[in-house]
């Protein structure tokens, strides 16, 4: 298929950006998002042009780095996938394609289509953790009794990878989402109640300083997220930030 895309293109941080034209042409419906923006730059090399940045890493979903506006969506057309996971056949010959990076207050572009995301590890070094005894009195993890409802609702809140398509989905550019699965899945296992209280205190206080807006409750985040992390995980987060504001 023939296709023209339309691709937001910014030299660094702080020059301004502009949406610039492309066309590319025999692209097989087989082919992921990613590999058709390979086509591209390579196109561009050869031609002596400068490549798109864009952020990948594993290609297979579950490093979360491919981060990319596509038609107005995040992660584009298909649902519950990431960039990397989306293919050529979900467009059709002729069609003209918007390529924009996460657009955040928190998430600066730092060039064409890779933002920073650091605000996210940041978040994470603020309570993303379980303090172990590893003096040699360990407990083995498989003595302490958890419900299977409780395993799986904290795997399924472990699932996150961190893209940001929450954020960047977000009319308020709110965080929550992340947040409430990072909270989620610790809340929900005994390893994490020693720091629960400090965690999730913390964590939603580092998510203001960044910058995030608040919830208002619209569940686009869920719709856009690729590992269908639910709103629940946010009611749990606010259940545990009250538990913990009351105690001091
Ligand atoms: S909650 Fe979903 S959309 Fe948000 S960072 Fe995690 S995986 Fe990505
Ligand atoms: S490149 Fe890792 S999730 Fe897409």
């Amino acid at each position: 298929m023939n296709l023209t895309l339309k691709i937001w293109r910014q030299k660094g941080p702080q020059v301004k950006g502009k949406m610039v034209e492309y066309k590319v042409n025999d692209i097989s419906e087989h082919m992921s998002f990613l590999e058709m923006m390979d086509v591209l730059n390579e196109q561009l090399v050869n031609s002596g042009d400068e490549p798109v940045a864009f952020d990948h890493d594993c290609r297979e979903g579950i490093c979360g780095m491919c981060s990319l506006y596509i038609n107005g969506e995040a992660n584009g057309p298909d649902k519950k996938i990431t960039v990397c996971q989306l293919h050529m056949r979900m467009f059709n010959d002729g069609d003209t394609i918007y390529i924009e990076p996460w657009r955040a207050k928190a998430f600066p572009v730092i060039k064409d289509l890779v933002v920073d995301r650091t605000s996210f590890d940041r978040i994470q070094q603020a309570g993303g953790f379980i303090s172990v005894n590893t003096s040699g009195n360990t407990q083995d993890a498989n003595a302490l009794p958890i419900s299977k409802h409780a395993a799986d609702e904290a795997m399924d809140a472990a699932t996150c990878i961190g893209c940001g398509a929450c954020v960047a989905t977000c009319k308020n550019s709110s965080a929550m989402l992340f947040v409430g699965a990072k909270v989620s899945q610790y809340a929900l296992l005994p390893q994490g109640q020693v720091e629960a209280a400090d965690r999730v205190i913390n964590m939603v206080h580092q998510m203001d300083l960044e910058g995030f807006g608040n919830c208002t409750n619209t569940g686009a985040c869920e719709i856009e997220c690729p590992k269908g992390i639910t709103l629940v995980n946010i009611a749990r987060m606010n259940r545990e930030y009250l538990k913990a504001s009351l105690k001091g």
